[in-house]
């Protein structure tokens, strides 16, 4: 799986939700309910990068909720600085933009915190990256920095 490369200062607005789901920044009392749902839906993996992501401040995890029920998630900054995600929708919840959304705001949040570009390492969903915010392919990006890692 390669890395992107998204060029964040030309990024789309934020698209309004009129759906009642909440897309913001987490706080840090949130930290193990973000962490649980990532080791649940996705791994424990996903969860380390949460806790590092949670250790900034302001945080760099974005969630989106409803009905007080945490739906997704995104990070940046976990693995390497400048690098968006991970990031995951309980399955119960796609298809209905919530991915998408938490994208969006996400690189927002980058951009406004000093970056130009954004990184996204390693993506599964390549053409989900192309067209919701133009990512690049990086030519020779695949293993990159995740060659040997543990699980
Ligand atoms: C990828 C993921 C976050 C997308 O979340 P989602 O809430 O289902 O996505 P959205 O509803 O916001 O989708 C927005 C658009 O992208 C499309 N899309 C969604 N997943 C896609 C995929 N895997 N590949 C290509 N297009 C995709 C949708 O069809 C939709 O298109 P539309 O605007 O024409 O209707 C979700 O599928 C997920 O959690 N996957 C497992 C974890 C994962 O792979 N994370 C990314 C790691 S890099």
């Amino acid at each position: 799986m390669p890395d992107l490369i998204v060029p964040l200062y030309k990024l789309a607005a934020e698209a309004p939700r009129e759906d009642g789901v909440v897309i913001r920044r987490a706080i840090t009392p949130e930290m193990h309910v973000v962490c649980d749902f990532a080791t649940q839906h996705f791994g424990r993996n996903w969860a380390s990068e949460c806790a590092v992501a949670f250790a900034a401040q302001p945080a760099g995890v974005l969630i989106a909720v409803e009905d007080g029920a945490l739906l997704g998630f995104a990070c940046y900054d976990a693995t390497a600085k400048g690098f968006f995600g991970p990031t995951g929708v309980a399955e119960a919840a796609r298809g209905r933009g919530v991915g998408a959304g938490l994208l969006m705001a996400t690189l927002h949040a980058m951009r406004h915190a000093g970056y130009a570009y954004a990184v996204i390492g390693a993506a599964g969903p390549v053409d989900f990256y192309k067209r919701q915010c133009g990512a690049i392919e990086i030519p020779g990006s695949d293993p990159g920095i995740y060659e040997g890692m543990l699980r």
